[in-house]
C-alpha cells in the first residue's frame, strides 16, 4: 500500500477501507507517514469527506493508536463532556468541578487550541505548574482520590489524535465532521467512560456555521457513541458571540474562577450548569434531569464545586492561589481599547475574529512548534443586544508585544456590529441529540 495512492483515491471521493484507515493512522502515528502527506491527506478529506463507515474505521483507527484506559476498579460511572470548538468557551473548566463534586466521576482527555478555539489544555497550563502529561497511572490514581483529573492525549492514549489534531491546527483541515467527530470519539472512547456530554457549537465563532451541519456531527457522534456502546447526548449551542466576557487562556481562567464562586456571566453560567446537570443524571446522581438540574446548582451554589477544582489544580501541580489572586497567573503587559464608532445597540459580534485576533496576539499557534502567550486575549465589555454610546469601550486587548497588534485590534473593532434597532434576542441551547 502507498499513502500517495490513497491520498490520490480520497481526492477522487472514493471510500476507503479498514485497513487502509489503519495503515494511514499507524503510519502517521510511528513517523512512517510524513506530515506533508497526512496534510494532503487531511486536505483531501475535508474537500471530499468520508462515508459513515470510513468515520467509524478512522476513529477504530485511532482509538487503536494507543491504550483504553480501564477505570472499572473505580467505583461509579464515569462521565466525561467535550465541546467542537468555541471562543471563550471554558465550560469544560466549570462543568466537570461540579459534576465531580455531585459525586460524578469525571476522567477528562482535552485538546489545546484549534484553529480560532482556544482549548483547555492551554488554559489550564495558564495556571502556574498545572500539568496536562500525567501517566495513565498517576491519571487513574487521581481520578480515585479526587473523582476528577485533566489530561491531553499522550503517547499512551489517543497517540493518534495528539498528531493529527496539532497537523490540523496549522493546515487548514479542522472543519471536516469525520475529522472533528474521529478526533472528539477516539480520544474520549480511549480514556474509560461509560458516557459523554458533548456540546456541539454551531455560528460564525464554531467550525459548523449552520445548524443542519452542528446536527449532522452531532448525529456522526452519538452514532459512534452507540456503536461503542456508550450513552451520548449532545447539545446544540450557539456561538455566534463569544461565551462570557473573556477570550484568551489566562484571562479565562480568571472568569472560569469568578464562575465558580457564583459572579460570573449569565450565559456562561447557565450553559455549565446544563452541561453538568446531564453529566450528572448520566452519572446516575439523580433520578431525573430535573433533579440533577438542581443538584448542579446547589454544588455551584454552596462551594464546593470550587473547592473541587482548587484541590484537583493542587494535585495537578498548579498554584490554587493563583485562582483567588489573578496576579499570580500570566499578566499581560499592555492593553489597548476598542471603542464604540457610534451610538446604538450591538446587533452582532463576530466570535471567529475576536478568536483569530487572540490567536494573532499569540494566544494560538501559528505553526505546530509554536509557543502560546498564556497572558494575552480580549476581554468583551459588552454582549449583543447592549446598548452603547460613541466612545464607549466594547472591548480590552491584553498584550505582551506589538507585533500583530494593530491587525487584530481591526479585526476586533470590525468584529462588533452596531445598529439602530435592537436585536432579537438568541437562544443559548438550540437542541439536542441523543
Ligand atoms: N475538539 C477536538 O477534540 N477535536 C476537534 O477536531 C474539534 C474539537
Amino acid at each position: 500500500m502507498r499513502t500517495v495512492d490513497l491520498i490520490l483515491r480520497k481526492r477522487g471521493g472514493e471510500e476507503l477501507g479498514v485497513e487502509e484507515m489503519q495503515f494511514l493512522v499507524n503510519g502517521y502515528t510511528s513517523g512512517e507517514i510524513p506530515d506533508y502527506q497526512m496534510s494532503a491527506f487531511l486536505m483531501a478529506t475535508y474537500f471530499s469527506g468520508m462515508t459513515d463507515r470510513e468515520m467509524s474505521a478512522l476513529t477504530e483507527a485511532m482509538i487503536a493508536s494507543g491504550q483504553t484506559v480501564s477505570l472499572s476498579d473505580i467505583p461509579g460511572l464515569k462521565v466525561d463532556k467535550h465541546s467542537t470548538g468555541g471562543v471563550g468557551d471554558k465550560t469544560s473548566l466549570i462543568c466537570a468541578p461540579i459534576a465531580a463534586a455531585a459525586g460524578v466521576v469525571v476522567p477528562m482527555i482535552s485538546g489545546r487550541g484549534l484553529g480560532h478555539t482556544g482549548g483547555t489544555l492551554d488554559k489550564l497550563e495558564s495556571i502556574p505548574g498545572f500539568r496536562t502529561d500525567l501517566t495513565v497511572e498517576a491519571f487513574r490514581a487521581q481520578l480515585a482520590e479526587h473523582g476528577l483529573c485533566f489530561i491531553g492525549q499522550s503517547d499512551e492514549v489517543a497517540p493518534a489524535d495528539k498528531r493529527l489534531y496539532a497537523l490540523r491546527d496549522v493546515t487548514g483541515t479542522v472543519e471536516s465532521i469525520p475529522l472533528i467527530a474521529s478526533s472528539i470519539m477516539s480520544k474520549k472512547m480511549a480514556e474509560g467512560i461509560d458516557a459523554l456530554v458533548l456540546d456541539v457549537k454551531v455560528g460564525h465563532g464554531a467550525f459548523m456555521k449552520k445548524q443542519v451541519d452542528a446536527r449532522r456531527l452531532a448525529q456522526a457522534m452519538v452514532g459512534i457513541g452507540r456503536r461503542l456502546d456508550k450513552r451520548v447526548q449532545a447539545l446544540i449551542t450557539d456561538m455566534n458571540q463569544p461565551l462570557g466576557y473573556a477570550v484568551g487562556n489566562a484571562l479565562e481562567v480568571m472568569e472560569v474562577s469568578q464562575t465558580l464562586q457564583k459572579a460570573g456571566p449569565a450565559d456562561l453560567t447557565r450553559l455549565s450548569l446544563e452541561l453538568a446537570a446531564r453529566m450528572i443524571y448520566l452519572g446516575k446522581q439523580a433520578a431525573s434531569l430535573e433533579e440533577a438540574r438542581k443538584v448542579a446548582e446547589d454544588r455551584l451554589m454552596d462551594g464546593s464545586a470550587y473547592k473541587k477544582f482548587k484541590a484537583v489544580v493542587q494535585a495537578q501541580g498548579g498554584n490554587p492561589q493563583a485562582l483567588d489572586k489573578f496576579e499570580l497567573l500570566p499578566n499581560a503587559t499592555g492593553m489597548r481599547e476598542i471603542l464604540s464608532p457610534r451610538a446604538g445597540y450591538v446587533s452582532a459580534i463576530m466570535a471567529e475574529d475576536i478568536g483569530r485576533a487572540s490567536s494573532m496576539m499569540g494566544a494560538g499557534r501559528g505553526r505546530k512548534e509554536d509557543a502560546i502567550d498564556p497572558a494575552v486575549g480580549a476581554i468583551l465589555e459588552v454582549k449583543v443586544g447592549e446598548k452603547v454610546d460613541a466612545g464607549s469601550v466594547l472591548c480590552r486587548l491584553y498584550y505582551t508585544g506589538e507585533e500583530n497588534l494593530d491587525e487584530a485590534a481591526d479585526l476586533v473593532e470590525d468584529a462588533f456590529r452596531i445598529s439602530g434597532a435592537r436585536p432579537e434576542v438568541r437562544e443559548l441551547i438550540l437542541e439536542v441529540v441523543s
